[in-house]
């Protein structure tokens, strides 16, 4: 191998393709909010936590800070189209989900909608919120996880299945073994 030196601030580049999850969250109006993420991660078991990265100017941020709650739903590749939608840029108060034309479930312990389209809906509570240089890591506990019954094979992600969204970056995802690039 030859190696070269990148740019410090690309460094996450490298760590793709991620998973990407659309977050739901309300505010205090009860209005609903949907944007995709992909600086995501689990980083407990017991109690279940997983974390994800958020600019502090987002709505999903706003919401969460407000009213401490979110749904973590994970996409197919089937709404790739839909999931792009979400992550234009609308003023506050717009459902993403009517402008993606995906469907709200009602949540069993959070206030936030799941969303029917999506294979899996973890309903989470905020454990803590910490700065993270120009992001905001928000650790929230699961609550409750509604998955397809097809979700798991053997207790795992039935990958070839389910096809997760692989965020590689912009409009790059691997979906399957392939690059699919949206449109
Ligand atoms: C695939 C994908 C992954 C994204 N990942 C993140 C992320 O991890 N963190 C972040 O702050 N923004 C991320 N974004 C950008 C937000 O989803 C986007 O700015 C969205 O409009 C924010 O919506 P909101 O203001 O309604 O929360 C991502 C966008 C896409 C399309």
């Amino acid at each position: 191998m030859e190696f070269t030196d990148l740019d410090v601030e690309n460094a996450y580049r490298l760590l793709a393709p991620r998973p990407t999850i659309i977050v739901t969250t309300v505010n205090l109006k009860g209005q609903v909010n949907a944007a995709p993420f992909s600086f995501t991660m689990p980083v407990s078991m017991v109690p279940p936590l997983i974390a994800f990265a958020s600019v502090l100017s987002h709505h999903t941020y706003k919401n969460i800070e407000e009213t401490q709650q979110f749904v973590i739903n994970i996409p197919g590749e089937n709404i790739l189209e839909k999931l792009w939608i979400t992550g234009e840029k609308f003023p506050p108060g717009v459902n993403e989900l009517e402008k993606a034309d995906l469907t709200p479930l009602s949540s069993d312990l959070v206030k936030p909608p799941s969303i029917a389209e999506c294979i899996a809906h973890l309903e989470c509570e905020v454990k803590w919120i910490k700065k993270a240089g120009d992001h905001q890591i928000i650790v929230g506990e699961v609550l409750k996880v509604h998955a397809d019954k097809n979700a798991l094979k053997d207790g795992l992600l039935n990958a070839e299945h389910v096809k997760p969204l692989l965020h590689v970056g912009g409009v790059n995802f691997i979906v399957g073994d392939h690059l699919k690039k949206v449109e």
